[in-house]
């Protein structure tokens, strides 16, 4: 699956929720491949956003790619619900269930991608006895909750792990990265070895949507 292709995930976070459908409109306008979607249970993470519902009203107003991120405890309750409301892949944290080998298979028998994420305290030894088993490893760039914050450049490091363990064992997972990237951050995180790029705030945020898009597809990374 890894390419050179860089995908560019626009998180409906950053959008305003009265009028979703612009904001689909608008990734899909500019370029974007994917959709993110950050579903928050105001536990696992301090802030509470939307359900399956939302994800099924989206649906059909769009074929992008819907890439959900699971920011809830016990997702293992919630995957039938999300890949039943039209989720491409599902995304959960490996801090948020104990059995998450369990959680991958039941993402599987959806016949959708799965994918692991970690929080920034989280090393990527956590992660490694499933990293042969999944489509996708997301690196959270900033603690997740909110939009609008900081990389954190020390995740840049795992990204770089990650890459380094995917060549070694042939992995065929993506590295996507998620939280504070923006038209000053991208170029590092890329030039680390992500293959997809969440963009929440920098992509709504944005009067140029469209060549910010085209500019990052275009990359050309440096290592
Ligand atoms: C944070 C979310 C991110 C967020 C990114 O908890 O997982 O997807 O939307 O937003 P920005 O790009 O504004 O940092
Ligand atoms: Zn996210």
């Amino acid at each position: 699956m890894p390419s050179d292709k860089i995908i560019v995930a626009p998180s409906l976070l950053a959008a305003n929720f009265a009028c979703i459908k612009g904001g689909v409109d608008a990734a899909e306008k500019a370029g974007a491949e994917w959709l993110h979607f950050d579903v928050m249970d105001g536990t696992f993470v301090p802030n509470i956003t939307f359900g399956p519902q939302f994800v099924s009203d989206v649906r059909p107003l769009t074929k992008l790619f819907f890439d959900v991120h699971l920011m809830i405890y016990k997702p293992e309750n919630y995957v039938d619900d999300f890949a039943r409301a039209g989720a491409n892949s599902i995304t959960v944290h490996i801090e948020s269930t104990v059995h998450v080998m369990r959680v991958l298979e039941l993402i599987k028998d959806f016949d959708i991608k799965t994918g692991i994420t970690l929080v920034p305290s989280t090393p990527v030894e956590a992660v490694r006895d499933v990293l042969s088993l999944i489509d996708m490893v997301l690196v959270m760039t900033v603690n997740p909750g909110f939009g609008g914050q900081r990389l954190i450049d020390t995740c840049l490091d795992k990204i770089v792990e990650l890459k380094e363990i995917r060549e070694k064992k042939n992995y065929t997972y993506l590295i996507e990265a998620d939280g504070g990237i923006n038209r000053e951050t991208y170029p590092r995180v890329l030039d680390a070895g992500a293959d997809v790029l969440v963009m929440g705030s920098a992509f709504f945020n944005s009067q140029s949507q469209a060549s910010d898009v085209r500019e990052i597809q275009s990359y050309r990374r440096k290592r």
